[in-house]
């Protein structure tokens, strides 16, 4: 996309700490923003007045994405909805690994397919789906989350193949830890100790939403024309340190 003016790109996940800096920072170029939400207190957190240009939507990962059916054509889509749930497999519940795979894995393929099928992303368009370094190096009590983004990286690369005529691209954002409340999630269960052991596995610090939404506008822009089907890894140096 050489010119942001007036491209209506999805954003779903807008009230996630980073899906908020994402749609803000392609609110600021000019873009026109329909973003997805589930918690209205949430939304309302992230976007105390609703900016222009920015068409919240309320939809919830386990019920059919219907807002599709009256959405204009998009030129970019966004996927930032996810949710962690620390889970040892010893204890592992069938009924919380399953709605961990609906938010991580199937809202995406849902999505996906729908907005395909109903021709609703434009040629040359770009889709990027945000991922996590667990998919390559899970950690304990994480099975389901990594093993969900993993699911999700390797139907990124299919739909990347599967789109190439048209041509639509597809690429995924594999990040390290966030500045978030995804990430007080993930080191609540840690003590001091370990979770200061895992901040300084960090060369670079642990990295901000900006990062993770200067990576998308890339991956999103025309600058990014011959790129699709990879994972853009996005971890301030974590893995040196593998
Ligand atoms: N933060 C990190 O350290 C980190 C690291 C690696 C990857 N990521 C990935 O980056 C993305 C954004 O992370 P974040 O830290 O910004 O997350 P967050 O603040 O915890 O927000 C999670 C988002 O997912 C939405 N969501 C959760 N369950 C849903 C459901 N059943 N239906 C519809 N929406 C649902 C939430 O909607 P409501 O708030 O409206 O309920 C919210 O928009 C996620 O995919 C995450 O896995 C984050």
């Amino acid at each position: 996309m050489n010119s942001w003016k007036g491209k209506k790109i999805l954003v779903t996940g807008i009230s996630s700490a980073i899906g908020a800096v994402i749609a803000r920072a392609l609110l600021e170029k000019g873009c026109e923003v329909f973003g997805t939400y589930r918690t209205e207190k949430n939304l309302h957190l992230h976007f105390p007045e609703i900016p222009d240009g920015l068409i919240p939507i309320s939809w919830a990962a386990h019920e059919s994405p219907t807002f599709l059916d009256s959405s204009p054509v998009f030129e970019g889509w966004v996927h930032c909805i996810g949710a962690i749930q620390p889970q040892p497999i010893k204890y592992l519940n069938p009924k919380g690994n399953q709605d961990l795979f609906a938010v991580n894995y199937f809202s995406a393929t849902e999505l996906a397919s729908k907005l395909l099928s109903l021709k609703k992303m434009q040629s040359s368009g770009s889709i990027v789906f945000l991922s996590s370094v667990s998919s390559h190096y899970p950690y304990r009590g994480g099975a389901t989350y990594a093993a969900s983004k993993a699911a999700l990286e390797t139907f990124s690369k299919a739909l990347a193949l599967e789109c190439s005529h048209l041509p639509i691209r597809v690429n995924s954002v594999v990040c390290g830890l966030i500045r978030s409340t995804m990430l007080d999630r993930s080191v609540a269960h840690l003590d001091q100790n370990q979770e200061e052991k895992l901040l300084a596995k960090y060369p670079l610090g642990i990295g901000e939403p900006k990062d993770v939404a200067n990576a998308c506008i890339f991956l999103l822009s025309n600058e990014a024309r011959w790129i699709t089907g990879s994972q853009l890894l996005l971890d301030g140096g974590l893995m040196l340190n593998s």
